[in-house]
């Protein structure tokens, strides 16, 4: 089997999983988290490409928001993919990735410095942020059933208004490569835009 034909097999295995996950984390997610991770490792030349889109393709398949704590049968389900298409080499980093990729992950198994798991971390950033990252955070919080925002400030901490200030706006600063940094400058003016504007409407007093 060819490569081409190990993606679109790969592709219909994440498609049938996250047929459940929200809107932020839907197929659209995965790819554009594959095109970023495909931009980042062409610019910095970094990995085999191939293996660069197995990860992206992979990257939430545990995640816990919506696989429970069944993670290991997720990743059984990922090693068993690999073994059947004679990828098996490939088990323990993508494994590694899925358990390390997540910025809330409590599954972290040590510090492991693969540069794929680099590439995936700043590209699933960068789908955190910008105007895409305001559209999935609103989303998330809706189906959460989540306040938009209250100046109230115990009710704003489980705000939608308040994910900015404890993620959205420190992703910039947690990104690993210079290219993710250089695409980060503009949508994390555009929050701080969006910021400013949401108080200003809040706060109205005339024009
Ligand atoms: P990661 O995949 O790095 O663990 P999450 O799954 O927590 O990140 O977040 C994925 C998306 O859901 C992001 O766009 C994030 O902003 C959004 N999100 C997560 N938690 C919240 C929240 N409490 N309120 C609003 N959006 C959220
Ligand atoms: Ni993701």
């Amino acid at each position: 089997m060819n490569k081409e034909e190990l993606i679109n097999k790969a592709e219909c295995i994440v498609k049938k999983k996250i047929a459940g996950y929200d809107s932020g984390h839907d197929w659209w997610h995965i790819t554009r988290v594959r095109n970023l991770s495909k931009y980042i490792n062409d610019r910095e030349n970094l990995e085999d490409s191939f293996l660069v889109d197995l990860a992206a393709m992979f990257h939430d398949y545990g995640d816990s928001k919506f696989s429970g704590n069944n993670h290991e049968e997720c990743y059984l389900e990922i090693n068993k993919f690999l073994n059947d298409n004679g990828l098996g080499d490939l088990n323990n980093r993508i494994t590694d990735i899925m358990k390390n990729v997540s910025f809330s992950s409590k599954m972290r198994s040590g510090n492991i410095e693969d540069p794929v798991l680099l590439i995936i971390q700043d590209a699933d950033k960068l789908d955190a942020m910008g105007a895409i990252g305001i559209a999935r955070a609103f989303n998330y919080g809706g189906f959460r059933n989540n306040l938009i925002y209250s100046p109230v400030k115990e009710e704003n901490k489980n705000s939608t208004i308040n994910h900015f200030y404890e993620k959205l706006l420190l992703l910039k600063s947690m990104l690993h490569t210079e290219t993710a940094r250089v695409i980060a400058h503009e949508r994390h003016e555009i929050m701080e835009v969006f910021l400013r504007q949401f108080y200003k409407e809040w706060n109205f007093n005339g024009v």
